[in-house]
């Protein structure tokens, strides 16, 4: 899937996008590679997706990231897609060869990727893992916990119903607990997962109990802005090892840089400090 894409445009699409930290990242590493190309944000609402996703390849993109809210439907409207794409029921990845629309998921990869690099003692296969959430970001997750050996994942959400049919998908491994057992579930977890937006800046906090967290534990939250939300300040009071979320963003941007310029770009305090700056 490398290398036979011609455009020198790459970008991300999403509703809104405005704040995507997306092109500095990409433009970081096209700078420090001398690579003459660019990568933009692009605002595309949901029923001109599939339009404006045929449209780029002649206008020069070689491939493209979707974010919320297009996941889904970026790997229905790919004429292939990677196996993991397919088991996460999203893509994160599209990239253009020869007409033809390629789809793949590296959000899964770039949690597992952040939590080693954070928590290099991490255990997948030490007990269950508590997933807060059960939304888009929760499937590449709990797709991630079961590829690296959780014996099985709990997952709490709000809307319970909503829990039963993420879990449903993934097997008899995935169970599911009410919301107000959210405490209970993370006290018991090995590995415990914020998937949901709460504690991110202009969000409401994420209140559930979280006195049942302690060493041993590996704690990570997906919300990266803050970089230390409660959840992570919590499990470090408690001797947790916190692994927060920034990490996630850009090892799941490494895979994609590579698919379309051909390099693996490295992840480093440089690249963190241009995404953060
Ligand atoms: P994403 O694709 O980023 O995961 P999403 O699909 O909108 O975004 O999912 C957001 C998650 O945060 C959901 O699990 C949502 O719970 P519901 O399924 O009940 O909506 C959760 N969430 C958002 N606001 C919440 C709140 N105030 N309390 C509890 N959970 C909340």
């Amino acid at each position: 899937m490398t290398g036979d894409a011609t455009g020198r445009l790459t970008g991300v699409a999403g509703w809104p996008v405005g704040h995507s930290r997306s092109p500095r990242l990409h433009r970081h590493w096209l700078a420090r590679h001398g690579i003459e190309g660019d990568y933009v944000a692009l605002p595309v609402a949901e029923e001109h997706l599939e339009e404006v996703v045929a449209a780029l390849p002649k206008a020069g993109f070689r491939g493209l990231n979707v974010t919320v809210p297009h996941k889904v439907a970026a790997l229905r409207l790919a004429h292939e897609a990677t196996a993991r794409a397919h088991a996460i029921g999203a893509a994160n990845l599209l990239t253009f060869a020869e007409g033809r629309i390629l789809a793949d998921n590296t959000d899964g990869e770039g949690f597992l990727r952040n939590l080693r690099e954070g928590a290099p003692l991490w255990e997948p296969g030490a007990g269950p893992a508590a997933v807060l959430g059960a939304g888009g970001a929760a499937r590449a997750v709990v797709w991630a916990l079961l590829e690296a050996g959780a014996p099985a994942v709990t997952l709490c959400n709000r809307t319970r119903a909503t829990a039963e049919a993420l879990a449903e998908s993934f097997g008899a491994r995935v169970g599911v607990a009410d919301w107000v057992q959210a405490g209970n579930v993370v006290e018991a977890a090995a590995t415990v997962v914020n998937t949901t937006s709460l504690g991110m800046a202009g969000k409401p906090e994420l209140r559930v109990p979280l006195d049942g967290l302690r060493p041993g534990q590996v704690v990570t939250d997906l919300v990266y802005a803050p970089l230390e939300t409660r959840l992570l300040r919590e499990a470090r009071a408690a001797g947790a090892t916190a692994v927060d979320g920034l990490g996630m963003l850009l090892h799941q941007a490494a895979p994609a840089f590579e698919r379309w310029w051909g390099i693996r770009p490295e992840v480093d305090g440089n690249l963190r400090a241009a995404v953060l700056g």
